[in-house]
């Protein structure tokens, strides 16, 4: 059996009185692409918060490469591998792409070999090379997501999250930014990944958990999700 990079179990996360995640459970295989799937609220976000560090009070436990990363902070969870690209992609608008892409690199250990970073990120976006000294709030769409996605493989990560990269793009930018993610994934990357488009993102996948009012739902391969006429009637048939 492949080895299981990141183990949730039954995780609980609540916002103050709010509970938003009820005991889930859910693993992500080493070199896999793993799609977590659900409607508006549904607490996917709050899901890739946790394991981030980033979530408010949870219960549970979460594992990476069998070490419990539950509580530990944020930054040094990017520091054992595991960089998150938020909703919204967080970028910096008035700070020059180069600067965006050197606070990927923030941790400690990673900063010292920030040449080296910069240059396998350059090699992997050639674009973000072009645009370095360019502000981040200046690029189009499509790159902007580039560049978020580009900090965070700053940081040299074994796991990559990401949270809906496709949200705003125009569908050859959103097919541009699929391609993107299999192709890191071909270069031994493990993807987390959150998305609207759901089709798409059962083709891309190789399992997939479905989130329903802070509960998983379904679980299973993408193919078998893909085929399921539940799903196809639930998300697929009005999401395209
Ligand atoms: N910081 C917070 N404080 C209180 N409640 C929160 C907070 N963040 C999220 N929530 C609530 O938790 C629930 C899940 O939110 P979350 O952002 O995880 O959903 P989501 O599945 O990512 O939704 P979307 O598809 O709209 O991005 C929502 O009801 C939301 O209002
Ligand atoms: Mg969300």
């Amino acid at each position: 059996m492949a080895k299981r990079l990141l183990e949730i179990s039954a995780l609980d996360v609540r916002y103050g009185d709010a509970r938003v995640l009820f005991d889930v459970d859910l693993h992500v295989e080493e070199g896999t692409i793993v799609a977590l799937v659900g409607a508006n609220g549904a607490g996917k976000s709050t899901l890739l918060r946790a394991v981030s560090g980033l979530a408010g009070a949870t219960r549970g436990e979460i594992a990476f490469r069998g070490c419990s990363i539950r509580g530990v902070a944020p930054q040094e969870i990017v520091a054992l591998g595991i960089s998150h690209v938020p909703e919204g992609r967080g970028l910096f608008a008035q700070m020059t792409v180069l600067e965006n892409l050197e606070l990927g690199a923030y941790p400690g250990k990673q900063r010292a070999h920030m040449r080296e970073s910069l240059g396998r990120t350059y090699a992997m976006f050639p674009r973000l090379r072009e645009r370095s000294h360019q502000r981040a709030g200046s690029l189009s769409g499509g790159e902007q997501q580039m560049l978020a996605i580009g900090r965070a493989m700053m940081a040299n990560p074994a796991l990559l999250i990401l949270d809906e990269p496709s949200l705003g793009l125009s569908p050859i930018v959103v097919r541009a930014m699929f391609e993107l993610v299999r192709t890191l994934n071909a270069q031994g990357v493990t993807i987390l990944l959150v998305e609207q488009n759901i089709h798409q993102a059962l083709q891309l996948a190789d399992r997939a958990y479905v989130l329903q009012t802070g509960r998983v739902v379904m679980q299973g391969s993408a193919r078998a999700l893909l085929d399921d006429p539940a799903i196809r009637k639930a998300y697929i048939g009005s999401l395209g």
